[in-house]
């Protein structure tokens, strides 16, 4: 069975897709069968996974179908592609932005019905997989309601800012209140709190790091920091390498990610 876990915050450049992207291959290199699930009509990570299978040497790759068909279609699988040893992905498109419009006209009559459905579709990839990570867009909506309530997990990237961590704060809140009380999801828990340095070492990452852990609880926060690097901003404009000793630094810290993801997971699942 797969743990679905899902990456979010309600602040928009947290680091969301980036982290989500790093992890998914982190876990792949721990032997962890993975998909990465693009839920964001922005479609940023799909972009970083298509040059990343270019920078591993790959032939260029194009969509199968893209998510929205796969759906009405009611196979996700059609839209699967692999991106490396252990990892595929589910890349979206600008199109997926009509989801609540296409579940709208499914389901006139409950909204219930069309937050549950894509769980659904989800349910034949359990058995492929041991991790599938959804990436969202910083928005609430029908796509992250319905991602929540398919998932086993949800992490948290804050970013050490106020922003980042108010829209963390009302993250959370709106998942027990809405996702859990409300739409009774199954499963949903709260994996970690990712905190992600702004600015290394400046006092606004301190004392950010601080509320966050009082607020959240200090079990709660995932003992790797990710630091600010350029050479993770490089990622998102040319996909993820993997050839020097900057990139080799980023797969030792995202291993430290895994590992404790796979700790987490066994402890509480
Ligand atoms: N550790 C890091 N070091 C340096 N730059 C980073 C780091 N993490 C993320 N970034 C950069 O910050 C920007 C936002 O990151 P990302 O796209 O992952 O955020 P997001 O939360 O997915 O955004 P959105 O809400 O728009 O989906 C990107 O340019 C990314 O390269
Ligand atoms: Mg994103």
């Amino acid at each position: 069975m797969a743990e679905i876990i899902t990456f979010g915050n309600f602040k928009g450049g947290t680091g969301k897709t980036t982290n989500a992207t790093l992890t998914g291959l982190a876990l792949a290199r721990a032997g962890k069968k993975t998909l990465l699930a693009d839920f964001d009509p922005q479609a940023n990570a799909t972009d970083i996974y298509f040059k990343t299978a270019i920078n591993a040497g790959e032939t260029e790759k194009s969509f199968n179908e893209t998510l929205l068909k796969a759906i009405e279609n009611k196979d996700l699988k059609r839209a699967i592609l692999n991106l490396g040893d252990n990892i595929d992905f589910l890349p979206s498109s600008a199109d997926f932005s009509l989801l609540p419009r296409m579940m709208e006209k499914q389901f006139p009559d409950s909204y219930l019905e069309r937050v549950t459905y894509i769980s659904k579709l989800l349910k034949p990839l359990d058995e492929q997989y041991d991790f599938i990570l959804i990436d969202l867009p910083p928005t609430i909506s029908l796509i992250s309601d319905a991602a929540l309530f398919a998932s086993d997990w949800v992490l948290i990237v804050l970013q050490t800012q106020e922003h980042s961590l108010q829209g963390a704060e009302s993250f959370l809140k709106y998942i027990q209140e809405q996702v859990i009380n409300e739409y009774q999801a199954p499963r949903l828990q709260l994996l970690g709190i990712l905190p992600v340095l702004l600015k290394n070492g400046a006092p606004v990452d301190q004392s950010t790091l601080q509320i966050a852990n009082e607020e959240f609880g200090t079990d709660n926060m995932f003992g790797t920091l990710i630091r600010s690097m350029e050479r993770i901003k490089r990622y998102s404009i040319n996909g993820v390498t993997n050839h020097d000793q900057y990139d080799r630094k980023i797969v030792s810290l995202y291993d430290d990610v895994a590992s404790e993801i796979i700790e987490r997971v066994k402890d509480n699942g």
